[in-house]
């Protein structure tokens, strides 16, 4: 592609056989992921395959366009853990949820207790077109309810591509970063894989993910690595078994 380094990887070829994965929409029909329970059984297979091995699932929690609830995505994965135990799938399938910040989100987190990943760490994300006009009131009034906030996926947000001084902000104001795995091999476009280079760069990467929809996701692990700080992403593999 752009900036292959020398001794490049396949990325399928880098997942530790332990793997806690933190972010991906396997639920069955609740969002834009898994469309229903065959599909859902498929993917968690196949993801099997390439290591991975504990597994918390976030579907997203969007005003008007993925209304879950608390309990409807209990429920849901409820019911998804009966099927993978009738499919002798017995790996530790857990549930959170990937909040988009806005300020739908900002009157739940101070209404009722949110879906974490671990402890107090919440999975949010932000539109892909423009970041929220109250981005940091409500970083900072998630913190001030005892969350802390994992920004999913930072080097997607496009708006942010020519303005790095971007990232320290927001780390400054408390975000913990998860890349998205699929942004070393190009998936999402060369700007991507670029910003991620950076932030691997300057340490700012705190977790990885895996942000698998469908299959068309799990089938690009089999893609070439673009990026040039391969090290400092290995090393960042590590950091998920916080949440094993
Ligand atoms: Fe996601």
């Amino acid at each position: 592609m752009f900036f292959f380094n020398k001794k490049s990887s396949f990325l399928r070829d880098i997942i530790p056989n332990d793997y806690t994965d933190i972010h991906s929409h396997l639920l069955p029909a609740i969002d834009d992921g898994s469309k229903n329970i065959e599909d859902t059984l498929m993917l968690i297979s196949e993801l099997k395959k390439l290591g991975f091995c504990n597994f918390i699932t976030t579907p997203h929690v969007m005003e008007h366009v993925w209304e879950n609830t608390k309990t409807k995505i209990e429920e849901n994965h409820s019911t998804t853990v009966h099927h993978l135990k009738e499919n002798k799938i017995d790996n530790s399938f857990k549930v959170a949820a990937e909040y988009l910040l806005d300020d739908k989100f900002r009157k739940l987190f101070q209404e009722e207790k949110l879906l974490t990943l671990k402890d107090n760490y919440v999975l949010v994300e932000m539109s892909y077109i423009i970041a929220p006009l109250q981005l940091y009131n409500i970083i900072f009034d998630l913190q001030v309810a005892g969350y802390i906030p994992v920004l999913a996926h930072p080097e997607r947000y496009n708006f942010y591509h020519n303005n790095l001084q971007e990232y320290k902000k927001l780390k400054h104001a408390g975000c913990k970063f998860q890349m998205n795995l699929l942004s070393s091999v190009g998936y999402y476009g060369t700007m991507v894989a670029k910003t991620a280079d950076y932030l691997l760069k300057n340490n700012m990467i705190d977790f990885v993910g895996s942000d698998v929809h469908h299959r068309k996701h799990i089938d690009s692990f089999q893609k070439k690595i673009v990026l040039k700080n391969l090290d400092s992403l290995k090393e960042t593999f590590q950091n998920n078994s916080f949440f094993k």
